[in-house]
């Protein structure tokens, strides 16, 4: 096993999984939608499709395997059913547009997305700043049936308030000074398609009423102009505000949130959902690498330590951004100096370290302020140790959860819901006895028979 996993370390020089996973995901929805193949051959080159980005992704997996042995953390059986979550998407021919993780509220969004695509009905995201909003609104997009239509982004938060609904329907020529010509709104580009409004909570009261009839009567008139134009368009808006919150106080109109949040979907920030750290910073640490055509870099175990544990106010986006960063900063191997200023610890010396005192080595102790809130350590640490409980319950008794409810001496329906909180599964305990084969093919034949 070593051996095989050595040659790979070896022979990767700046081959990207990254890069590979994207092109046969553009196969995929280029596959998914053509109009020229049977769709017979279609569903079979689907298949061989999901089936060679399933390697690919086995195989990055052993190789972060090796490249994370400083955080020594071994395959958990619940990463092996977030795993067979994720897996099954992609055998129902999910698009994830590189949308990584597996994280259950993360699984559970895109379960809502998979379902939503189809329809016609209008999706709310919500979510901090760089939780991952926008891919979400293209992860909609393409496993709809306007995937080939077009996907038309409007940040509603960056038009002055004067030229909004032109922006959006529209105009004549000369319906103002400036309108030169006749000119096509958003709306009317993303005709058959997809329009993403983005920043919905910044659009000024004016707009929402001009928007809530769009919704209603599916029909917009350009600025200066009496004909209406019939527009069929899947509306997908987002927000880092909180929308609910905000027509309350009476700054958005409540019969338009209600109607753009048919579906509601809440992107978690990264700092609720730590356990995906690792796996977004090896995934990042190589697609950096495929960008900046260079090996991954490799990080000093106090920069692991630090990024495992930093509080990420820019969420994803600042983990993706630090990571290229480090990639084109570092030679070999980054440290704490590769990180920008601002998410530096802080330096020693100064009045912040010297209050953390203790640490005589040149190491360099992380200011609080730059960790997490002490009531998100506290519950991140607390659900951590409730998990390896249950993991370790489940174990015991081979995956029976009665027999686990009756030893822990709690009731069976509450057991049923911790599991399900953690993404653990009974099944995953089964077995846990049969030899191991050396690809992990064994693994993967207890995924499938999950169904
Ligand atoms: N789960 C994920 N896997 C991989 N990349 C992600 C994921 N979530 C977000 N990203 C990446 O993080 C960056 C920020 O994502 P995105 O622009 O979708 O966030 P956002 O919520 O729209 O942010 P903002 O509120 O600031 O507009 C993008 O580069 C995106 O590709
Ligand atoms: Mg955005």
């Amino acid at each position: 096993m070593m051996k095989i996993l050595d040659q790979i370390e070896e022979a990767s020089p700046a081959i990207s999984y990254a890069g590979l996973i994207e092109r046969i995901e553009i196969l995929r929805s280029t596959l998914r939608w053509s109009s020229r193949l049977e769709r017979a051959d279609i569903d079979k080159l689907l298949r061989q499709a999901t089936s060679l980005r399933d390697e690919v992704m086995q195989l990055s997996h052993k190789e972060r395997f090796v490249q994370a042995a400083t955080a020594g953390e071994p395959q958990t059986s619940a990463e092996q059913s977030r795993g067979a979550r994720r897996k099954a998407l992609l055998e129902r021919s999910f698009i994830f547009e590189g949308t990584f993780g597996d994280n259950p509220r993360l699984l559970e969004s895109l379960e809502i997305a998979e379902k939503a695509a189809p329809t016609d009905l209008p999706v709310l995201i919500d979510g901090e700043s760089g939780t991952g909003k926008e891919l979400m609104a293209k992860v909609i997009h393409a496993n709809g049936a306007r995937a080939d239509k077009p996907f038309i982004s409007v940040n509603c938060g960056a038009i002055p308030d004067n030229l909004l609904e032109s922006e959006l329907f529209g105009h004549r020529k000369g319906a103002f000074t400036g309108a030169s010509s006749d000119r096509k709104g958003k709306f009317e580009s993303a005709h058959t398609g997809t329009i993403f409004l983005d920043e919905i909570g910044e659009l000024p009261l004016a707009g929402q009423v001009k928007l809530l009839r769009v919704l209603e009567a599916h029909e917009i008139q350009r600025v200066g102009s009496d004909e209406t134009i019939a527009v069929d368009t899947r509306i997908v808006a987002a927000t880092n505000r909180n929308l609910r919150k905000l027509s309350e106080e009476g700054r958005f109109r409540e019969d338009l949130f209600y109607r753009l949040s048919v579906i509601h979907v809440t992107l978690p920030p990264l700092r609720e959902r730590r356990d995906e750290i690792p796996l977004l910073i090896a995934w990042f640490c190589d697609e950096a690498a495929g960008t900046l055509k260079r090996r991954p870099v490799r990080l000093t175990p106090r920069l692991r330590d630090f990024l495992l544990s930093y509080a990420y106010p820019g969420n994803i986006r600042e983990l993706r951004n630090v990571m290229y960063r480090i990639s084109c900063l570092a030679a070999d191997m980054a440290d704490i100096e590769h990180l920008p200023l601002d998410m530096r610890p802080a330096a020693p010396g100064s009045t912040a370290a010297q209050a953390e005192g203790g640490q005589a080595s040149g190491e360099q102790p992380i200011s609080v302020a730059n960790l997490m809130s002490l009531s998100d350590a506290k519950r991140a640490a607390s659900d951590d140790a409730e998990k390896a409980f249950l993991e370790r319950g489940l174990r015991e008794v081979s995956g029976t959860v009665a027999e686990l409810a009756r030893r822990i001496d709690m009731n069976r329906s509450h057991l049923q819901m911790l599991l399900k909180k953690h993404g653990l599964h009974s099944k995953d305990f089964r077995n846990r006895n049969a030899p191991p084969t050396k690809n992990g093919a064994n693994e993967r034949d207890e995924e499938d028979d999950e169904g």
